[in-house]
C-alpha cells in the first residue's frame, strides 16, 4: 500500500515536473531563437562598445554620420538605462515604426528602416532573448548632432519621406531560400543600409539598392553587391559568398575589413551555413527579375 503511494506520488511529481520542464523548454527555446535574432540583425556591432570594453549591449558605441556622431543606447534590460520597463509591443513598435515609447520619433542612424521588414516572431523572440541579458546601470552619451538631425520632430518629416514601413513581401515565384535571403539581406541584416547609395538627406536611394556607395560617411568605398554590373561581387560564385561571409576573406585571397569586419564578426560569422546559402542563392544568381538589378537595368538602356 505504502508502496502504491510512493509510486503514485512519483509519478504525479514526475508529471508536473514535466509540464514544468515544457513550459520552461518553450521559454528556452525563444531565448535560442532569440540570441540567433540578434546576430542576423547585427546589433551587437552597434550596441557593445567592444572597442572600450562596453559590457554586453550596454551602448555607448559612437557612430560617425555627415549630421554628427549618434551614441547608442543601453538595451539591457536594466530599468532606469536601459529597456528594462518596455513591453514587446513597444519594443516591436520602436524596431518597426522607428518610435519611442514616449512617442517620439528614432533617427536613422537606428536602422529601424530595415527592421520594419523583420516578422513579429523573429521580433518577439528577440525580446525574449534580451530581456535574459544582465542589466547595465549605464547611461549612453547624449548625441552629438547637427540640424536637422538634433531634432527629433524633424524626423517625422524624414520619415514621410524615406520610411516604408510596409512588412516583408515574399516572392511566392521564388523559392524559399531565396526568400529567406531577401528576408535577411533587406531586413534583419540590413545589408542594404550600407551597400546603397544615400540622397543629401540621408534616405536610401531605393531605386540602386545594393549597386554600393563609393562615399560612405566613413570614408569607406563600399562594392557594389550586384551581379549583373561587372561588379568584382558580380564574378563570386554561391560558395564563395558563403565563404567570404563567413570566414572574410574575398575570392582574390583578401580580407574584408573595415565595418565589414564589424558585420563579419557579430552578423555573418554567426550565421546557419543555411542562411548564407540563402544569401547567396538571393544576391548571387543572375536573375533579371531581381529588383535592384532590373533597375539599373532599366536604367542603363534607357539612358
Ligand atoms: C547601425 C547601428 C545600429 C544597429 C545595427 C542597431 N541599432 Fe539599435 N539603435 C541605434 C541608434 C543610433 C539608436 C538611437 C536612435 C535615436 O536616438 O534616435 C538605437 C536605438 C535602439 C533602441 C531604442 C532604445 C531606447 O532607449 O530608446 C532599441 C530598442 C534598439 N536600438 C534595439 C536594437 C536591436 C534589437 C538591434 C539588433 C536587431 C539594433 N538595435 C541594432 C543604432 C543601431
Ligand atoms: C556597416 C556597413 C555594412 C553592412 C551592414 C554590410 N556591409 Fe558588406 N561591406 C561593407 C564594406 C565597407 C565593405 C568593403 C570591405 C573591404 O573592402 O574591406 C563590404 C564588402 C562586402 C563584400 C565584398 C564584396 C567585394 O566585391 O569585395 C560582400 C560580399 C559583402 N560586403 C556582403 C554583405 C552582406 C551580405 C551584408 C549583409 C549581411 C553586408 N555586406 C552588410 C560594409 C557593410
Amino acid at each position: 500500500m505504502s508502496k502504491y503511494f510512493h509510486v503514485s506520488s512519483f509519478v504525479a511529481l514526475a508529471l508536473m515536473t514535466s509540464t514544468h520542464a515544457a513550459a520552461n523548454s518553450h521559454d528556452e527555446s525563444s531565448i535560442k531563437r532569440g540570441k540567433y535574432v540578434m546576430d542576423i540583425g547585427g546589433c551587437v556591432s552597434c550596441h557593445t562598445d567592444k572597442k572600450n570594453k562596453g559590457k554586453h549591449l550596454a551602448g555607448g558605441v559612437g557612430l560617425h554620420t555627415p549630421f554628427g556622431t549618434f551614441y547608442t543606447p543601453n538595451i539591457t534590460p536594466d530599468e532606469k538605462y536601459g529597456i528594462g520597463t518596455w513591453t514587446t509591443e513597444q519594443f516591436i513598435e520602436a524596431m518597426t515604426q522607428g518610435v519611442a515609447p514616449d512617442g517620439s520619433h528614432y533617427f536613422p542612424a537606428f536602422p529601424y528602416t530595415s527592421y520594419a521588414k523583420m516578422t513579429r516572431q523573429d521580433l518577439v523572440d528577440l525580446k525574449t532573448y534580451l530581456d535574459t541579458v544582465e542589466p547595465v546601470a549605464k547611461a549612453a552619451p547624449d548625441h552629438d548632432v547637427s540640424f536637422p538631425f538634433n531634432v527629433r520632430e524633424g524626423m517625422m518629416v524624414w520619415k514621410a519621406l524615406f520610411f516604408d514601413d510596409s512588412p516583408f513581401k515574399p516572392d511566392p515565384s521564388k523559392s524559399e531560400k531565396w526568400n529567406r535571403g531577401a528576408y535577411l539581406v533587406n531586413g534583419p541584416s540590413h545589408c542594404i543600409e550600407c551597400h546603397s547609395p544615400r540622397n543629401f538627406m540621408g534616405g536610401l536611394d531605393t531605386d540602386n539598392l545594393l549597386t554600393g556607395e563609393p562615399k560612405s560617411p566613413k570614408g569607406e568605398k563600399i562594392p557594389s553587391l550586384l551581379n549583373s554590373d561587372g561588379s568584382a561581387f558580380s564574378k563570386w560564385s554561391h560558395s564563395d559568398t558563403v565563404f567570404g561571409l563567413q570566414m572574410g576573406m574575398t575570392p582574390d585571397g583578401d580580407f574584408l575589413g573595415g565595418s565589414m569586419g564589424k558585420v563579419i564578426a557579430n552578423t555573418t560569422g554567426k550565421m546557419t551555413e543555411e542562411d548564407l546559402k540563402a544569401i547567396a542563392t538571393y544576391l548571387g544568381k543572375p536573375d533579371k527579375k531581381k529588383t535592384a538589378a532590373s533597375k539599373i537595368e532599366k536604367s542603363q538602356s534607357g539612358s
